[in-house]
């Protein structure tokens, strides 16, 4: 999800009276727009053939000021550990360093260009538009259609999995990218769709079937072939492989929610023909070569909600989501009824599932499986136990929401792929405790155990699924700062969980602090790393520490395990993390445009030995933009990063840059990343 604070960059657009008119917002962009102009470089040297090496970065800039308008620190968290004399080093003292690239300066939220370290090349590998097979139309942005979208690459690119060609081989140099697209920018695709070139009036979307139909098609998911061919990477438009999954194509349902008659509607009276996946963020790759896809705030295209008589059940549950009382933000209601809950109070249950695809397959119907639970789904990421049971990690990315894992009942079967097929339908589901001593659980959502009974509200285990979030709820689960990606570390086994900010934090009637989520009013975001009982994913029982509270290292709150601040990069707002081969954490940000008032960026930082903590810059984005992806190719010498909204705050009539492009809507797009020497990425 886009911008500081959870779904609030579209809230600005409404009238429900919280933080800026989006007109506001506007002038305050555009105004900085004006500054850009007169500054920096407006277009880049990427924007030409699909990735083509772009010219060497210069890789150093000076700081920059100090933000003006940044908000101010935070107070620091009671018991936030500190590191230890003997875990501390300084780079002087570290040789053989497990990540030696120099780290890069962090650059203003006004940049557009992206920057890496010297030595490595960036490549602009897809980019929205992109024509994904042999007669999909040549990319028109003056005349879109929903037609020629289904059938190029979609919009705000998030996930990026990379798959090898052939199944089950660790090719470095062809595969499969499977890549999310999130949600749509329309003040940035479609000419006329926001006119605010009167600063004094607040601007009203030019909605129409069109544009709304254009959306639904630019959302979901793309499966391209991609492979390296001499100094660089391009994809196969020909591909056999290639697919679009959008807003409308056929979905299925498993699982224990999959008959349960909230998910019947007027237009499928069965409740298992699904039209579309939306909001598609994060996502995880299973041990047999399928990718399940998250979909996140699905709530947003949703409307109307105070229309349901109060005496409505569904309606409590819709509200606990976050359905619009009123009109969504893009209006999609107006145009495809099913998004308008007075009319199909149903449609919202067949949404904020984990959606498994098979890459491999072009075939393959997706389907939604319902074990994995129902609410804002950030990530999936997927480990074994030792035992062979698989666990899926996920976490539902809102304020003051829950960590969960999936442990399935049957084991992974390494000889057989698609008797593997069903292993996420058979299991259970656990919700996260974090107690202050540094242990916690795991809680099963079992229906009949604890208060999840008839007493309580709960019918069976379907109607748990169908509302995790009251299940979470009832059990007292922690309510954590934005649970964004949650990953497992195959090298040292511990899990990661960026929490990327949570600004409600001990504010009003909201919860307080605790140990978890230490910092009042959390602007920054932090990252736990937590330890299964036993090493074994499976375990019920965890203990877990602060790894990093991100923010200004000059802030007293801030603070990176086992190493001293002063010599590490700033950071704030993780998002999605990623490992290498030899267990190295790289963090992609979302948020620090507001919060330290400089573009978001990929880290990279050591979790083990002298270097633990030692984090640095690796990659910093293009203005408006967050950094999705980041993943590795098997051999680590290719990152692929995902470049999402580029140029947000401005209009496509009024952008503030056409990045990648040098002229046009900038275009949410897909990087190479890789290095001279054809080395590992951070090894050089
Ligand atoms: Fe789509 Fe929570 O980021
Ligand atoms: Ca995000
Ligand atoms: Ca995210």
């Amino acid at each position: 999800m886009s911008n500081f604070d959870e779904q609030d960059l579209h809230v600005v657009r409404s009238t429900r009276g919280r933080g800026e008119t989006f007109a506001e917002i506007m002038r305050r962009r555009i105004s900085r727009r004006a500054f850009l102009r007169g500054t920096a470089t407006v277009s880049t040297v990427m924007g030409v053939a699909a990735c083509t090496p772009a010219p060497e970065e210069a890789a150093e800039v000076a700081p920059t000021e100090a933000p003006t308008d940044a908000p101010e620190p935070t107070e620091a968290p009671t018991e936030a550990p500190e590191p230890t004399a003997e875990a501390t080093a300084t780079p002087a003292e570290i040789v053989d360093s497990s990540l030696p690239f120099t780290a890069i300066q962090p650059r203003p939220n006004t940049d557009t260009e992206v920057a890496v370290p010297d030595g490595y090349q960036v490549g602009v590998l897809l980019r929205w538009g992109d024509p994904l097979f042999p007669d999909a139309p040549e990319f028109d942005p003056e005349n879109q259609t929903p037609e020629a979208q289904a059938q190029q690459f979609g919009y705000n690119c998030d996930y990026v999995g990379f798959l090898p060609l052939p199944a089950g081989s660790t090719t470095a140099d062809n595969g499969l990218l499977v890549v999310n697209h999130e949600y749509t920018n329309p003040e940035l695709m479609f000419p006329g769709y926001l006119d605010i070139t009167n600063p004094d009036e607040e601007p009203t979307p030019n909605v129409t079937q069109q544009i709304v139909d254009t959306e639904i098609e630019a959302h979901g998911v793309a499966v391209v072939e991609v492979s390296r061919n001499g100094n660089g990477w391009s994809y196969n438009r020909d591909s056999q492989y290639n697919r679009r999954l959008t807003g409308t194509s056929p979905i299925a349902i498993s699982g224990p929610a999959a008959d349960h008659e909230w998910l019947q509607t007027s237009a499928d009276p069965t409740g298992q023909d699904i039209r579309g996946t939306l909001n598609n963020c994060a996502a995880g790759k299973t041990p047999w070569g399928t990718v399940v896809t998250a979909e996140e705030n699905f709530h947003q295209y949703f409307a109307n909600l105070g229309q349901l008589p109060d005496d409505d059940p569904r309606k409590e549950i819709h509200d606990r989501y976050g359905i619009p009382e009123e009109a969504s933000e893009r209006l999609w209601e107006q145009f495809q009824p099913r998004f308008d809950v007075a009319q199909e109070p149903n449609e919202p249950f067949r949404f904020g599932w984990a959606v498994e695809i098979d890459p491999y397959d072009p075939d393959f119907t997706p389907v939604k499986r319902t074990w994995l639970g129902r609410f804002r789904h950030e990530a999936q990421t997927f480990a074994v136990a030792p035992d062979g049971r698989v666990v899926v990690y996920t976490g539902d990315d809102a304020r003051f929401e829950y960590v969960y894992k999936f442990v399935s009942n049957g084991t992974y079967n390494a000889e057989d792929r698609t008797a593997n097929f069903g292993l996420l339908d058979d299991g259970m589901l656990y919700v996260a405790k974090f107690n202050d001593d540094g242990s916690g659980e795991w809680m099963p959502l079992e229906f009949g155990t604890g208060p999840l009974t008839e007493e309580n509200g709960f019918t069976s285990q379907s109607d748990v699924l169908m509302k995790t979030r009251l299940a979470g709820d009832a059990l007292g689960a922690t309510k954590m700062d934005r649970p964004e990606d949650i990953e497992p570390n195959p090298v040292n086994n511990k899990v990661y969980i960026a929490l990327t900010n949570n600004t409600n934090r001990g504010v009003d009637d909201n919860p307080g602090t605790d140990e978890a989520n230490p910092r009042p009013e959390n602007a920054y975001g932090h990252v736990i790393e937590l330890t299964e009982a036993g090493d074994n994913y499976a375990a019920t029982s965890f203990g877990w520490e602060i790894f990093i509270l991100c923010g200004d290292p000059e802030d007293e709150s801030t603070y990176f395990a086992g190493f001293s601040k002063d010599q590490v990069s700033p950071i704030a707002n993780p998002d999605n993390v990623a490992f290498d081969t030899v267990g190295n954490l790289w963090i992609a940000t979302d948020g620090q445009p507001r919060t330290l008032e400089f573009n978001d960026a990929l880290f990279g930082v050591p979790v083990s030995g002298p270097e633990r903590g030692y984090l640095k810059q690796f990659f910093s984005s293009v203005a408006g933009s967050e950094v999705c992806g980041p993943e590795f190719t098997p051999d680590d010498t290719t990152l692929f990063l995902a470049i999402q909204h580029p140029g947000e705050g401005g209009t496509y009539d009024v952008p503030i840059t056409s990045w990648p492009e040098e002229s046009g809507p900038p275009r949410p797009s897909v990087l190479a990343i890789w290095a001279d020497s054809g080395g590992a990425i951070g090894q050089v």
